[in-house]
């Protein structure tokens, strides 16, 4: 086996180091590649032609979530995937890895195993703001009226961008039909985190997603003379949203250790140096596997509130969508602790703070995750980096379990 892992992690290096060419991604530090850019059309182009030069047969749902099979549609098949999007500036391995990992599955087994990949749309917010956008629709967690309301930065409509790359959007309610006849999932993902790299583990066993809360919070204020006028007249945004950001922290702090809160993004406006903020504008991102990610929001919400009305001001919080707390499937996650077992590597079973589309493809086919270490855990930065051989590894073991729930 010891050769074959090594042409795998050749393999893999490969396909991961080319999708790195400027054709793949928008300039700019790391990768950049979102929904219905070239850049995105391109690397979906790259893994169309690698999976049709195994003979398999290519399609995609109606948004443009890219589905292999070497069986027909609906067809009973195991499946493999991830996203090939990325960040802006983000890293060459999250989630490409998974889909690189997927093809170079089915260059393994070949017609040993009925094997279905698929590549979520827009996992990451890069382009219209929605993360899990393309498994929450293929879910069909996405209504009419959020779809027609999601536009990218030059505002144009998700629905409008998805015709012009020759998708058919207005059929989006039959995107759950590429999971028709799934017996399985199984995701192979870095962790990006550093608790395999911290504990000498090449694999991760994953038992559980974080759920998460994305939202936009906007204080609107009172933008004045930052000279002339005394702080008791103010009606100041930007200390209403920085108490928002260290109140954030300290509610975080005071509930259980996996729940995480982020203020990713914070503009006050009009954003010049002799005026007070009349307005400022923060994106939260709030997190937990326990659920507590929930509680956070709420009292976070209270906070901003309780102080926006004291200094006269009015708060307004759009949430753009959440997603529960998952657990994985003990039969898929049994399956691949047996088989990271048999490998003989050094393996645990952990839980993802990070959202996954295997968090949606779990509402519906039974499914687990593998992790594989990223250096540092350093993620969604154009550092992120790992090593081909584990995933080469991961491949090994995602086979394995996937053989051993096919004959179930
Ligand atoms: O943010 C996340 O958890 C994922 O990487 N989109
Ligand atoms: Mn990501
Ligand atoms: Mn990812």
């Amino acid at each position: 086996m010891a050769s074959d892992l090594a042409q795998s992690a050749r393999r893999i290096a490969a396909d991961v180091e080319a999708l790195t060419g400027a054709r793949y991604t928008l300039p700019g530090p790391g990768i950049t590649r979102y929904a219905y850019t070239d850049a995105y059309e391109a690397t979906l182009d790259y893994f169309r032609s690698a999976f049709e030069a195994l003979g398999f047969e290519v399609w995609s749902d109606p948004v443009g979530t890219l589905v292999a099979s070497n069986v027909a549609p609906g067809e009973r098949a195991f499946g493999f995937g991830s996203h090939c999007d990325s960040n802006r500036n983000g890293g060459a391995w999250d989630g490409t890895l998974g889909v690189v990992s997927a093809l170079e599955a089915c260059r393994i087994a070949g017609d040993s195993l009925p094997l279905r990949v698929i590549s979520f749309l827009e996992e990451e917010a890069s382009g219209f703001g929605q993360m899990l956008l393309g498994s929450r629709i293929v879910l069909g967690a996405v209504s009419d009226e959020e779809l027609a309301s999601y536009e990218d930065e030059h505002r144009v409509p998700f629905l409008e961008a998805a015709e012009r790359a020759g998708y058919r959007p207005h059929d989006h309610a039959r995107a759950g039909e590429i999971l028709d006849g799934l017996v399985g999932w199984i995701e192979l993902h870095i962790e990006q985190g550093r608790v395999l790299q911290d504990t000498g583990a090449r694999l991760g066993v994953v038992d559980a997603i974080a759920g998460y809360v994305h939202a936009d919070l906007s204080v609107h204020g009172r933008a004045d003379h930052a000279g002339a006028t005394p702080m008791d007249f103010r009606s100041d945004a930007g200390l209403t949203a920085a108490e928002a950001v260290v109140e954030l922290e300290r509610i975080v702090r005071s509930h259980s250790p996996d729940t995480v809160g982020t203020v990713g993004a914070l503009t006050l406006g009009p954003g010049i140096i002799n005026v007070i903020a009349g307005a400022a504008d923060m994106t939260l991102d709030i997190r937990s596997v326990s659920g507590d990610h929930e509680k956070v929001y709420a009292a976070l919400a209270d906070f901003v509130r309780r102080r926006a009305e004291a200094r006269g001001q009015r708060m307004e919080l759009r949430e753009r969508n959440r997603v529960a707390s998952t657990p994985m499937d003990p039969h898929v996650v049994e399956a691949l602790e047996r088989a990271a077992q048999i490998s003989g590597a050094p393996w645990r079973r952990m839980a993802s703070g990070a959202a996954h589309d295997t968090q949606m493809v779990a509402r519906r086919i039974p499914s687990a995750m593998l992790f594989v270490p990223c250096r540092d855990g350093i993620s969604h930065a154009p550092e992120e980096s790992a090593d081909p051989a584990d995933a080469a590894l991961g491949v090994q073991v995602m086979l394995a379990a996937a053989r051993e729930l096919l004959s179930d």
